[in-house]
């Protein structure tokens, strides 16, 4: 992915927090920066509950921010109007990661994958409306025959499918695929895998891929964000990201990834995290991820390291560098 590819979306020091009771607030996104470009995958990791499905519903305008700011091709998505929230409602789309929560069951699969073929007025007639449902299925691997049937008769690989397919029903240009695959059978999560990247070359899609671990996002990405407690420990190339982690946090997260060659995978050493990760409501001061972190220095408890460029297109937040 080369630089000058054209950005797509430019989040700056965006924040978002949950009022959770009296004198508690809940920092899931706490001053989170990135850009993606077009026709780019950019991958966001981290543990459970650190804040990436809050951070993708936000950056998409799903969500109110707290503070900061989201452009989407140069415009403000968080102030969107009219003609123009509908256009970027078209363009935007996302991939849920829970392919039974997220799909109607009273629904046939060809009501799901048209609806916004319905709101959007993308077709002339219900002939029209029934070739395209057919051609999304076989897109996705699936086939007409499936049209007529609810979700229920289904299983979960290919709910997820049909989850791809509702997404591309409306030629959308940037697909938020939040943990598409976890959810997966492990021998089926590659297949869905495969099928976004294929279809992301075939439409030059633009994705924001979230994952829990660090082992599909490789695959995937060309640039990692890794996220810790509402904040973002390091972001740069996956290829980077792979050789040199500079994060103990990130250093962590890869060794836990198996690794397929035996001789090395025994000599390895796993990095153990200590503690838990802190709760979000009042975090800590200073380096959230302090109290886990072996190398923590004074300075770490009184500073938040800023996201830096430490080395071209390396950013990380940490005091050791
Ligand atoms: N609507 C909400 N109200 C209050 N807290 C929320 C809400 N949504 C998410 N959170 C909290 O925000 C934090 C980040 O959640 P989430 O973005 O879902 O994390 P992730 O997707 O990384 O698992 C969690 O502590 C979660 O409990
Ligand atoms: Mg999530």
């Amino acid at each position: 992915m080369s630089d000058n590819k054209k950005i797509i979306m430019e989040v700056s020091n965006l924040k978002k927090h949950f009022n959770v009771g009296k004198n508690a607030v809940l920092k899931a996104v706490d001053d989170v920066s990135f850009i993606i470009r077009e026709g780019e995958t950019l991958g966001l990791v981290g543990e459970s509950g650190c804040g990436k499905t809050t951070c993708g519903r936000t950056a998409i305008g799903m969500y109110n921010k707290t503070e900061g700011q989201v452009l989407y091709k140069g415009k403000d998505v968080h102030s969107l109007k009219g003609k123009e929230k509908k256009a970027f409602s078209k363009e935007v789309q996302i991939i849920f990661q829970d392919p039974y929560a997220s799909l109607n069951p009273r629904m046939t699969v060809s009501d799901i994958i048209a609806e916004g073929i319905d709101i959007h007025g993308l077709v002339a007639n219900s002939k029209e409306r029934i070739e395209k449902v057919n051609e999304l299925l076989s897109l996705v691997g699936l086939n007409k025959e499936h049209a007529s049937r609810f979700v229920h008769e289904f299983s979960g690989g290919q709910r997820q499918r049909i989850g791809i397919a509702r997404a591309l029903a409306v030629e959308p240009n940037f697909i938020m695929c939040d943990e598409p695959i976890s959810a997966l059978d492990v021998s089926i999560q590659a297949q869905v895998v495969n099928l976004l990247i294929k279809l992301q070359r075939e439409m030059g899609l633009t994705y924001l891929f979230i994952a829990h671990d660090l082992s599909m996002v490789k695959h995937i990405s060309d640039r990692v964000a890794v996220m810790y407690l509402g904040t973002m420990a390091e972001l740069t190339t996956s290829g980077e990201l792979y050789k040199n982690p500079l994060h103990p946090y990130t250093q962590a997260l890869l060794s836990a990834i198996p690794i397929p060659d035996p001789k090395i995978e025994r000599t390895r050493k796993r990095i153990m995290l200590e503690g838990d990760v802190p709760s979000p409501i009042n975090p800590p001061e200073g380096c959230r991820f302090r109290g886990r972190c072996k190398y923590a220095k004074d300075i770490c408890k009184e500073q938040r390291p800023i996201l830096k460029e430490v080395a071209p297109g390396h950013f990380v937040a940490c005091h050791l560098y």
